[in-house]
């Protein structure tokens, strides 16, 4: 049974309050920490979680400032970039992460949020806007296109950023080919109201590329397994992306009772069949946790005999 679902139409309610579903379901969101100059060459450091990468090549970043709701006026980020056409999008990690938000308070348009949030500016090599020193990342980078997605109050405007050179921390990236390793980068991101999440070690984990000699699918799966009430829609996922030609064969099949834990299962429950089964299909579930495919697939169709 499918849970029950609510709709939500924008046109039943007030843009702020539809808002709050938007931030609580699209999450997690990371945050730029946007540093810009003003054309007198005031330092301004803003967070915004209206963000995210949207070309490999150029290399494009966006990021959206909205009007106030209050009085549909322009936040000092914006209107930096409309006089000097560049920013540092900064990245912080969660030791930053109450600094990030004490920037986000609505200080004049002279105030320097680096100053505020006790932060270091380090001048950039390509830029105006100074990088923050503690942040484990930094891009600098080109204003290409400014887009106002709207009039009202609470409009977002499109920046289009182009990366012109990047800063990392040494720590955080990985031995011996690009990129950043996930098990070292405390990465902070923005949910809804005030939450935010952390990523740790613990709440990491994989998913494999979908098979390249594409599995059998969903559609294909034999009903007892389709239906088996202790795997998930993961599991499944996972017999599914095998692809037909590495299906067991009836040998590999039959071999499978000699598997220690099998056995054990098979001759303990032989009097149950209901439970014999259970308890196999456990064992395969917990295969599956462990990326012992080809072992689930062979206990499963075993149960299909
Ligand atoms: C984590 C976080 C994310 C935010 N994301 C956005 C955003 O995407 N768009 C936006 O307009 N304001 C966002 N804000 C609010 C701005 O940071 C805030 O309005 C700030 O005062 C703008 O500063 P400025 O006027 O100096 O540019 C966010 C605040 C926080 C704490």
């Amino acid at each position: 049974m499918p849970a029950a679902h609510r709709s939500v139409s924008p046109a039943d309610l007030s843009p702020p309050d539809f808002y709050q579903y938007l931030i609580g379901a699209i999450a997690p969101r990371p945050i730029a920490f946007a540093s810009t100059v003003s054309a007198e060459g005031k330092v301004n450091l803003s967070p915004y979680s209206f963000f995210t990468i949207v070309s490999m090549n150029p290399p494009l970043l966006v990021f959206s400032p909205t009007s106030r709701g209050r009085d549909n006026s322009e936040k000092d980020t914006l209107h930096n970039v409309r006089a000097v056409p560049e920013v540092v999008i900064n990245i912080c990690d969660y030791a930053l992460v109450e600094q990030l938000s004490l920037a986000s308070a609505e200080y004049s348009a002279s105030v320097n949020e680096f100053a505020k949030a006790g932060l270091t500016e380090v001048a950039s090599a390509q830029v105006r806007p100074p990088r923050v020193a503690e942040c484990p990342a930094a891009f600098e980078c080109v204003v290409e296109q400014i887009i106002a997605l709207g009039d009202a109050p609470g409009h977002g405007n499109l920046v289009v950023c182009r990366v012109v050179q990047a800063h990392f921390r040494a720590d955080i990236l990985l031995d011996g080919k690009p990129g950043i390793d996930p098990l070292r980068f405390e990465a902070v991101s923005r949910l809804g109201g005030d939450w935010y999440s952390r990523l740790t070690p613990e709440n990491l984990f994989k998913v494999g590329r979908p098979n390249q000699r594409l599995g059998i699918g969903f559609d294909e799966l034999p009903a007892h397994i389709r239906h088996s009430d202790v795997l998930t829609g993961n599991h499944l996922a996972k017999l599914a992306n095998v692809e037909r030609a590495a299906l067991p064969t009836p040998i590999q099949i039959a071999e499978i009772k000699a598997e220690p834990m099998v056995a054990y299962l098979l001759n303990k429950h032989r009097a149950d069949a209901a439970e014999q089964t259970r308890q196999l299909s456990l064992l395969a579930r917990q295969w599956l946790d462990e990326g012992r495919v080809a072992e689930a697939w062979r206990v499963l169709l075993l149960l299909g005999v």
